[in-house]
């Protein structure tokens, strides 16, 4: 097993997600003292907001299909460009992570190099590129914040992570994987972890009480015991249930379980309602004359 991502300086962790993503770091030397403080979790702006440690997972790209913005900057720039009438040459993307997860096939992802997605106005648009120049953001953003906050650190210095539902396909994983790499993350340098493994990492990260002081949740992390993690996310509901064979060591006592039953379900049952009620015709015309109010409605 490849250890050198232990050496590493500092840990720049991504978990990018189908409604919200975010970052946070992790020094070596804080993590040797206390696995738990001093991480360093990314604030976002949204504007109009307290900051968040997640943004939407929204990309922008400008007319000439060059990247313009990710995240609150990019919802905030195309409701803006929507009030004026001026998105209509934009390319804006949304809840595009859904698309590496197929149902049926465990074993294969919904998407290949050669797959297109669309954008909110139904264009099709190349799904790697999509994908790549939301990472290469990320990537971009995680530099910024350590020459800001951490100067001194070298690019090479960072070890990656980027976390994926555990209930993804080989295929899936490794479409994120070209994607890092497009996002000019080196592959010796990334390790992809499973989004409820990291969650019962984070939970036994933390100094348990003397036995007859545990609560019944923190004694499903003794050795011995079994415990389930329920990450229901904007996309996908995601079950993972491990046996605990030591700290922060689990074994997968049963496959991971879930489906696409995340909370954006609500969106789409909504506008479906919508669309039932006004019909068809009527809703795409709202959406081409009023994607401002179109844009708001999905946000509330
Ligand atoms: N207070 C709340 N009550 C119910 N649902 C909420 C609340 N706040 C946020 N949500 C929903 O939670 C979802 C976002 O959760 P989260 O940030 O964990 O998802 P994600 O990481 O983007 O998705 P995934 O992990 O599936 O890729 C959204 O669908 C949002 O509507
Ligand atoms: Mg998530």
């Amino acid at each position: 097993m490849d250890i050198t991502w232990k050496k590493k300086l500092l840990v720049a962790a991504i978990d990018f997600g189908t409604t919200f993503s975010g970052f946070a770091l992790s020094f070596l030397s804080d993590y040797e003292k206390d696995k738990t403080v001093n991480i360093f979790g990314y604030l976002w702006e949204p504007g109009d907001q307290p900051k968040t440690h997640k943004t939407p997972t929204c990309l922008l790209l400008k007319p000439d299909m060059s990247f313009h913005s990710f995240g609150y900057e990019a919802e905030n720039k195309y409701a803006e460009l929507a009030e004026d009438n001026e998105h209509k040459d934009w390319r804006f993307f949304r809840r595009f992570k859904m698309k590496l997860y197929k149902p049926s096939d465990r074993n294969s992802c919904g998407l290949s190099t050669q797959s297109t997605i669309k954008d909110t106005e139904g264009r099709d648009f190349n799904a790697l590129a999509v994908f790549s120049f939301s990472l290469d953001y990320m990537k971009r953003k995680i530099i910024e914040t350590i020459g800001e906050k951490f100067p001194g650190v070298r690019e090479d210095d960072i070890h990656y992570v980027l976390t994926t539902p555990a209930i993804w396909s080989e295929e899936a994983k490794s479409f994120m994987r070209k994607a890092a790499k497009n996002a000019h993350i080196p592959t010796e340098r990334l390790r992809i972890a499973l989004e409820p493994e990291c969650a019962a990492v984070y939970v036994h990260t933390k100094e348990l009480p003397a036995l007859d002081m545990m609560t019944q949740g923190e004694r499903a992390m003794k050795p011995g015991s079994c415990h389930v993690i329920i990450d229901l996310g904007g996309g996908t509901l995601d079950i993972a249930a491990h046996r605990v064979n030591g700290h922060c060591q689990f074994e997968e006592i049963i496959p991971p379980y879930g489906g696409p039953w995340g909370g954006d379900n609500i969106n789409l049952k909504y506008e479906q309602f919508l669309i039932k009620i006004s019909g068809g015709p009527a809703f795409t015309k709202f959406k081409e004359n009023n994607m401002d109010d179109y844009l708001t409605m999905q946000r509330q």
